[in-house]
């Protein structure tokens, strides 16, 4: 009996590797661990044995039927994983549609220029040791208004038309001077900070209003910070973007959140240049800045009495638009791929 058993083991042994269907494993199985299978075709003698001889049989069995069950299931979960990676491999899908994105332009180098920009100017910053920072796009009133000397009730909020929550708590972030509130909040001075997003008016749009559009502010605190500071890092970032020295000009501006405020302008070339017209004949609104209102520092928990320091906002798509000698800013948000491929070779 027990050379029957042991044939019977090396069988089931030899058949299980030719299997390639789990039908066939779970046949096989039946036709040896069956109730009328071969294993118990093969105990129904057991009857005839002798108490010793039971005694040994019974445990090799049992060994017997375990190992074979085992290699059932083994045998099992091999066929699936294989069938499973057979479909993967057939119904192969590149998630990073790479073919798409050549052939409309849109790899590396032809990125968005607003997104270019974006990552330039964040570079120039990175290499005067400020910091990069990111906020939400759903904002409370206290990081968009209040933290920045603009209460309930103060006029200035006019000058940001919002795009309110129902709840009228929350907003879409009107300008991204709230990543200067949470900026303050999360650091001790000194510091230094830019912030760059896209930020969302309530705008009628034109040639230069959108109702979403990116900015990128920035901050610097600590002990005895001046308008010469501010100048200086203003100044050396527009040499890098425009690859020579500019010139700029201050102009009061009026920002609740700064004081004294100011708007930034440089000489630039206008892109439709009247004939006679000199090169010279325009300035250009391009940086509205100023130094921290006290107000500000405070509502970030930070002593003014101990600290001071400067804030700016860039327009980015104003910057696009300015270096490409673009027209219209709705251009940048068309979502039309023959407008983004010019920017192929930039
Ligand atoms: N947050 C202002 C705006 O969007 C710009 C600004 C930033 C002005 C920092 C002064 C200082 O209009």
């Amino acid at each position: 009996m027990l050379e029957k058993l042991d044939a019977l083991h090396t069988d089931f042994k030899a058949q299980i590797v030719n299997c390639t269907k789990q039908a066939d494993v779970l046949n096989l199985k039946s036709q040896v661990l069956g109730k009328k299978g071969a294993l118990s075709e093969i105990l129904k003698s057991l009857k005839d044995a002798t108490p010793e001889q039971r005694k040994e049989i019974g445990p090799v069995s049992n060994n017997i039927k375990q190992d074979i069950e085992k290699s059932v299931q083994a045998k099992l979960t091999e066929i699936e994983i294989g069938e499973v990676n057979a479909k993967l491999a057939e119904n192969k899908i590149d998630f990073s549609l790479r073919e798409s994105l050549i052939e409309n332009g849109l790899t590396a180098s032809g990125m968005h220029p607003v997104h270019k920009i974006q990552r330039e100017v964040e570079d120039i910053f990175l290499s005067m040791g400020f910091d990069v920072l990111d906020g939400p796009h759903i904002e409370d009133d206290f990081h968009n208004f209040e933290a920045l000397n603009i209460p309930e009730t103060h006029p200035a909020r006019d000058m940001q038309d919002t795009f309110w929550f129902r709840d009228m708590k929350h907003l879409l972030r009107t300008h991204t001077s709230t990543i200067q509130v949470r900026g303050m909040e999360s650091r001790k001075p000194p510091f230094k900070f830019v912030g760059p997003g896209k930020v969302f008016r309530c705008e009628r749009t034109d040639t230069t209003h959108e109702m979403c559009f990116h900015q990128l502010e920035g901050m610097m605190v600590g002990k005895d910070i001046t308008v010469g500071n501010l100048i200086y890092f203003m100044k050396t970032l527009l040499k890098e973007i425009f690859k020579k020295d500019m010139e700029v000009r201050l102009r009061p501006g009026f920002f609740p959140f700064v004081e004294p405020g100011f708007e930034l302008d440089i000489r630039w070339k206008k892109p439709d240049l009247k004939k006679g017209e000199s090169e010279h004949s325009g300035w250009l609104e391009l940086l509205p800045c100023g130094m921290v209102h006290p107000n500000v520092l405070r509502a970030g928990g930070i002593d003014p009495d101990e600290y001071n320091g400067f804030a700016f906002g860039l327009g980015l798509d104003r910057l696009v638009m300015v270096r490409y000698a673009i027209e219209d800013i709705r251009h940048l948000h068309s979502g039309d791929l023959r407008f983004n491929k010019q920017f192929k070779s930039f």
